[in-house]
């Protein structure tokens, strides 16, 4: 069985990633802080409590688990936070939660699994933003956080694409999940006016379907309108 990591795989698109790799006949191993409201369960879905913030237990859960894996074909970069409002009103802690989550993670996570990915010509799965894409009014420290998650995996692709590795970034408009619950703005409800977690799972499939010695590099998923509600 091939395996994969998904980290943020507790709620909304990486529980919605995970349940996609278990139906492709992957063993998931999914990472977040807290699965007590993922009702999910299947024998090839692994839940490993862990934060990715925290470089010392990502190391160690992510080596011990690699270990009893003994191989990895896919990772997903999918674990996310945002804090939304004008830049002068979010504090440190939320920026700097931001950065570790949305960038520094990602970012750790894949050295960690680099050699793994080498070995079995694998796949770094990058879930950024059309935020990453384009000036935004709702949130200038998330979307820089988006836009180097961008870069980085464009440039990591440069790096490792001799060796077989595959680098996808996946950039979703607003999607509902629980993702906007403290953001003073959501998608409306209106099924042209977002994605759902499932969208964006279709768009990991394809991205995996591709014949050995083409690669999917970018993925951009928009709804047909677009529309915000103010909460
Ligand atoms: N929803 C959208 O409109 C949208 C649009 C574009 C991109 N995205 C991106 O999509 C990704 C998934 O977001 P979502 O919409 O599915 O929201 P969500 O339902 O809030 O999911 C976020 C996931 O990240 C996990 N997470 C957060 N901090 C973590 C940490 N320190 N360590 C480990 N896991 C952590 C959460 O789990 P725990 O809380 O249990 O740790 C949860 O599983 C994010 O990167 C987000 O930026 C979302």
């Amino acid at each position: 069985m091939d395996v994969a990591i998904v980290s943020g795989a507790s709620s909304g698109i990486g529980l919605s990633v995970s349940r996609k790799l278990v139906e492709m006949g992957y063993e998931v191993y999914g990472l977040a802080r807290d699965f007590g409201r993922t009702s999910y369960e299947d024998d090839a879905f692994h839940k490993v409590v862990c934060d990715i913030t925290e470089s010392v237990q990502l190391e160690d859960k992510v080596s011990k688990l690699l270990r009893e894996a003994g191989s990895l074909k896919v990772l997903v970069n999918n674990a996310g936070v945002g804090h939304f409002g004008p830049h002068e009103t979010l504090s440190v802690t939320q920026l700097e939660q931001m950065v570790r989550t949305n960038l520094l993670g990602p970012m750790m996570l894949t050295r960690l699994s680099l050699r793994h990915l080498r070995e079995s010509c694998g796949f770094v799965i990058d879930i950024s933003s059309t935020g990453a894409l384009q000036p935004g009014r709702l949130g200038c420290a998330y979307t820089a956080t988006k836009a180097g998650l961008h870069q980085f995996g464009l440039s990591l692709f440069e790096e490792v694409r001799k060796s077989g590795i595959k680098v996808v970034t996946i950039y979703p408009d607003m999607t509902q999940t629980d993702f906007y619950k403290s953001a003073g703005f959501r998608p409306h409800d209106d099924p042209d006016c977002h994605l759902t977690p499932e969208c964006v799972a279709d768009a990991v499939q394809q991205a995996l379907s591709q014949r050995e010695g083409t690669v999917v590099t970018q993925i951009v998923l928009k709804p047909q309108r677009f529309q915000i509600d103010r909460t």
